[in-house]
């Protein structure tokens, strides 16, 4: 993709209609640092990051961005960037130490403050309970394995409402529950680094569980907010069109997408052919009102979305975008490589009309039951200097994000295949360069160009291609 395709900023500002949200998102564990201050107790990651070899080059969160210590400067770059709302998480072992139980004031407090500078800045803020970094305490009960940590989210949800939820515009329940139920329980590249497999999936249900009693939560609480969740969806598709390849590619499809989009929109777990059966036959216990809970009525559905996966049958060298290969071995399929694409730094293949693929089916399949749309996530990493004296000239950045709010735009405007699906926003994945979990530093996905030695942010070519979206699209309304 080169920037020339994707058109000229002006042209794309006047396609997004009146209202549309630009944002950026991040997630506290990836930028904050300061694990112990203020009485923070310690998360699942915190243990996980320490194992040796768990993170890429060894890279610790202990520090990340310092964002604890630099809240200001970074509220200030987002006001320059001229975005209209910031997706952040709140850490929920800052929180509530223990993972229940007593509330730690002086957490509460920071993000206290973090809201009103974001509000007197202008920015609305979209904040996300659950962003991966579970209570060290409620790991070693069993994590997401076990049902309680879900009536323990809901209590912590019910914190957070009564301390914010006069000033959230929008909260998200949890964030791509499939990624912690896959690379954290079934593969074991992330926290808490376990590696059931398919026994993984009551950690998938059990997080729904949480997601639909943390929604029962804020609304007893009253808060004002728009309430959602953001799940991640990758269109599947079969390598070929062998039965085998066929398939897998719906055992995939499930596990990715269906799990979690169907079980919140349609309050139902999807039926796998006859010949996956023993694959899903782990997901549950499904007790008596769960699948309710679950479902209750969303004011918005956020969708995360990255890339499209192509998968054949047959163990394979797993050529898997995030790189457990090993793991995966054990599986009777592999992830195909796409030939037609280019690759993000990632090696994620860069599919931007695949954005609409995944607007179209997700109106076919959910109809009216979906609410309005944002897209909670999107964005790229490239190889980038980890010391530079001026903007890196990301302009394969630039392209990647151009390209795909264009094919969500036009998908979802008028006469486009996904016409009809209510989508309010684009969330830019990530304001800073951060720390990317298993790859640790390797992979730099901002706007802003973080060195992790001084801590100086350095705006990229991106950022300035992105506050010329939000102006040239101010002016136009
Ligand atoms: C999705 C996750 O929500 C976020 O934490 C992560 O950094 C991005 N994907 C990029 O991998």
């Amino acid at each position: 993709m080169s920037v020339q395709d994707s058109g000229s900023v002006e042209d794309l500002a006047a396609r997004l209609r009146p209202g549309f949200t630009l944002g950026v998102a991040a997630a506290a564990f990836q930028i904050e640092g300061s694990l112990t201050a203020d009485g923070r107790g310690p998360s699942g990651w915190d243990a996980f990051a320490e194992k040796p070899g768990a993170i890429v080059d060894g890279g610790s969160p202990t520090v990340a961005c310092d964002h604890y210590n630099r809240a200001d400067e970074d509220i200030a770059l987002m006001q320059e960037l001229g975005v209209d709302s910031y997706r952040l998480s709140l850490s929920w072992p800052r929180i509530q130490p223990d993972g229940r139980g007593a509330v730690n004031q002086r957490g509460l407090d920071f993000y206290d403050r973090l809201l009103d500078k974001l509000l007197a800045a202008g920015i609305s803020p979209m904040v996300t309970l659950y962003h991966w970094d579970t209570p060290l305490a409620l790991e070693h009960a069993g994590g997401w394995m076990n049902r309680e940590t879900a009536r323990r989210l809901a209590d912590y949800a019910a914190v957070a409402a009564r301390r914010f939820g006069d000033r959230v515009d929008h909260w998200v329940t949890v964030n791509e529950p499939v990624s912690v139920t896959l690379q954290g329980y079934a593969l074991g590249a992330h926290a808490p680094g376990r590696q059931l497999l398919f026994d993984s999936l009551p950690a998938a249900h059990h997080q729904l569980l949480g997601h639909g009693l943390a929604v029962k939560a804020l609304r007893a609480e009253g808060v004002r907010g728009k309430i959602g969740l953001s799940n991640m969806h990758s269109p599947v598709r079969p390598a070929s069109n062998r039965l085998s390849d066929r398939l897998m590619a719906e055992a995939l499809d499930l596990m990715l997408n269906r799990i979690y989009a169907d079980a919140v929109l349609l309050g139902k777990y999807p039926k796998p052919s006859l010949p996956l059966w023993p694959w899903f036959r782990s997901l549950g216990p499904v007790l008596d009102g769960d699948l309710e809970t679950i479902s209750q009525p969303l004011d918005f559905y956020g969708l995360n979305y990255y890339y499209p996966i192509k998968v054949a049958s047959g163990r394979g060298p797993a050529e898997i975008p995030t790189g457990q290969a090993e793991e995966m071995a054990n599986i009777p399929f592999h992830l195909a490589a796409y030939q037609e694409y280019q690759t993000t730094g990632f090696g994620w293949p860069e599919a931007p009309e695949q954005l609409a693929t995944v607007l179209q089916e997700m109106k076919q399949r959910y109809g009216d039951a979906l609410p309005p749309v944002f897209i909670t996530e999107g964005g790229a990493s490239f190889p980038e200097p980890a010391h530079v004296d001026g903007p890196v000239q990301d302009t394969n950045r630039i392209a990647y994000l151009a390209e795909h709010l264009g094919h969500a735009v036009s998908a979802t405007g008028p006469g486009g295949a996904a016409e009809g699906v209510d989508l309010r926003g684009y969330y830019v994945w990530t304001l800073l360069d951060n720390f990317e979990w298993a790859a640790g530093y390797s992979q730099r996905f901002g706007l802003v160009h973080v060195d992790f030695e001084t801590l100086e942010r350095t705006p990229k070519e991106s950022f300035y291609w992105l506050r010329a979206l939000a102006r040239a699209r101010s002016r136009d309304q």
